[in-house]
């Protein structure tokens, strides 16, 4: 091969393995989609399954993959029993979910509450927004020890600067044999 072919070859080979790939983790808690009257994202059906092998997911609005404008409302613990629990739970509207749609490819990378029993599965997930994880949702906030819950607060949709995926509870057993919540590997993906 004539060297100048060969210094291209290896060009095109250095930008193709060094193509932009967004490679974030995060904590990912289950939800039953399909038992919710509706979904925060406008156009999007409240299911577990978003098309084959692509399940619903919501995420926290305290996430660094968040863009746009945060969910309004206001965190008043005068919402909550101080027992976990929510005695005004209606949840904040979010009128700039720009996630909305989006597809993120998720993996297990650890158990989130340190369970020893259990393993990663390698299987990734493919992932749709559909719906907001709310930080100023009192069912979010009442669960948090500073209003007397027990819910840590990465658990909770609360911990500013995490990313929070809250994914259908029928891919639980497809990423991992952990029992409860997990550390996750997320990159950006199509739909
Ligand atoms: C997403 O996961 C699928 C299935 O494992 C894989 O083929 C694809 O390359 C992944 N995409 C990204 C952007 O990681």
């Amino acid at each position: 091969m004539p060297r100048l072919a060969t210094f291209v070859t290896l060009l095109a080979l250095l930008f193709a393995s060094s193509e932009p790939v967004s490679a974030d983790t995060g904590v990912s808690t289950f939800n039953d989609f399909s038992s919710q009257s509706g979904v925060a994202c406008a156009g999007f059906s409240p299911d577990n399954s978003q098309g084959t092998n692509i399940f619903a997911a919501a995420l926290g609005d305290l996430s660094p993959l968040w863009t746009g404008a945060r969910c309004e409302g206001t965190i008043t613990a005068s919402d909550c029993t101080g027992t976990g629990s929510c005695i005004d739970c209606t949840g904040p509207a979010c009128p700039d979910e720009e996630q909305c749609g989006q597809c993120f490819n998720i993996s297990c990378a650890s158990s989130l509450d340190g369970e020893t029993t259990g393993s990663c599965s390698d299987t990734v997930i493919k992932v749709k927004i559909v719906d907001a994880c709310p930080s100023t949702h009192p069912e979010n906030f009442c669960k948090i020890a500073e209003f007397g819950g027990d819910v840590p607060a990465d658990q909770a949709c609360e911990a500013s600067g995490v990313n929070a995926f809250d994914i259908a509870t029928t891919a639980r057993s497809l990423l991992s044999s952990f029992q409860g919540n997990l550390n996750i590997n997320i990159e950006s993906t199509s739909c």
